[in-house]
């Protein structure tokens, strides 16, 4: 179970305490760190309160949020009376909650305001690991509705300096509580289905590959494991691709204010997508600057094609930003947003992303980068020898 966090310095108790009331008594929405991104919340069970998220985001109203709890109690709050949780939820909150694991729960409409859940039949619910997120919910002593703290198409804050470009002067308080760890938002999960199948309807912090080992290790002995159903180059569901189940992930999402360009090095891109040979690409680049020097950013491991190749210095003026070592996805997840968002302040004129493997935490790195680069901008990138 979840213990309560320790709060040492007076001054982070003052901080709170101003953030709390900021949020209880004025229902206005603050911004602080969770483990994954930075989060907006507000009140999660007041309309207005939750109102001001929409429109503070400029979010879509069909785009429900993620409710955030500090313990297991203010979880059951939250649910229909004398509702029992799958198997499958119970192994997978005691593993990874608190952290970065959102589970819909059937939504209580005496209780959950269709508001927060864009009219959906479910209400999505974590319980965040950082300690100023459990600290906040914990002295407000109510559940946060909280989406990420960017308007809505940017890329998630991962610094308390992200969301004060994002949204100054839209909102009145930032905790600060330093970079956030992870880097990427949680993975939701879908395990309300009656074949008990779990469907990861966004993959994120927590791996599908995780999420596999403890529904082995934990329901290894019953009569069926549940499938771990998500998008992937090798498979598709044909309901969860019809049904709107994630509404947020049909939006254009993760955009920088330039173009972003997804450069496919080793696995075959998708089917239409253009093929073009590197010195190619690069003079297309360099026409586009108008007699001054093109400014490129790279997002790229640090032993890649694109993070260690040479680059053309005639009329391109490139800045690398590395996502750590290829085999170690969760430092290019931790990083990502932060890389996105650094080259964009650094007023590059686009950004070049180049794909990482579709495991662990490099799954949920590719559907960010996907939906930043835009269906038209994947690019396979032929080194010319
Ligand atoms: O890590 C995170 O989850 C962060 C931090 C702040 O906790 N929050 C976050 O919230 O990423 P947001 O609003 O940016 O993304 C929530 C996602 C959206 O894709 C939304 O469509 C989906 O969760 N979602 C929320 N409620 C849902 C529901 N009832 N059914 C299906 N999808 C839901
Ligand atoms: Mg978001």
């Amino acid at each position: 179970a979840a213990a309560m966090p320790i709060i040492s310095s007076p001054d982070t108790m003052r901080a709170l305490e101003a953030a709390a009331h900021e949020l209880v008594h004025n229902l206005q929405p603050v911004a602080f760190p969770t483990e994954t991104v930075y989060g907006l919340g507000a009140l999660a069970l007041n309309v207005s309160a939750t109102e001001r998220i929409f429109s503070i985001k400029g979010r879509p109203a069909d785009n429900p949020l993620i409710v955030h709890v500090s313990s297991f109690p203010m979880l059951h709050t939250l649910l229909p009376k004398d509702y029992v949780a799958p198997p499958a939820y119970t192994a997978l909150m005691k593993h990874f909650w608190p952290g970065a694991l959102t589970l819909l729960f059937p939504r209580d409409p005496a209780i959950v305001p269709a508001l927060i859940t864009a009219h959906q039949p479910t209400v999505a619910i974590r319980m965040p690991s950082h300690p100023v997120a459990r600290a906040l919910i914990a002295v407000a002593d109510a559940p946060l509705a909280a989406p990420s703290a960017n308007s809505s198409g940017k890329p998630s804050p991962t610094r308390a300096e992200h969301v004060r470009r994002d949204l100054d002067g839209k909102v009145g308080l930032i905790l600060d509580g330093g970079a956030c760890g992870v880097g990427l938002e949680s993975t939701v999960v879908d395990g309300l289905h009656a074949d008990g199948d779990i469907r990861v309807l966004r993959p994120g912090g927590i791996t599908v590959e995780a999420i596999e080992r403890v529904l082995r290790e934990e329901l290894g002995s019953s009569e069926r494991i549940p499938q771990v159903l998500v998008h992937r180059r090798d498979y598709r569901d044909a309901a969860m691709e019809a049904a709107p189940t994630t509404p947020g992930m049909k939006y254009r999402h993760y955009s920088p204010a330039v173009p972003v360009y997804l450069l496919y090095t080793s696995s075959p891109p998708p089917v239409g997508s253009e093929t073009l040979d590197a010195d190619v690409f690069f003079a297309s680049l360099r026409a586009t600057g108008d007699a001054k020097p093109v400014k490129i950013g790279i997002l790229a491991p640090n032993d890649s094609t694109l993070g260690t190749c040479d680059l053309p210095a005639d009329g391109l003026d490139w800045t690398r930003f590395l996502l750590g070592p290829t085999a170690e996805p969760s430092v290019t997840a931790h990083l990502l947003f932060d890389g996105l968002l650094t080259l964009e302040q650094q007023g590059v004129d686009l950004i070049l992303i180049e794909e990482v493997q579709e495991e662990q935490e490099g799954l949920a790195v590719m559907n960010r980068v996907k939906k930043a680069a835009g269906e038209c901008r994947w690019i396979r990138f032929n080194k010319s020898g």
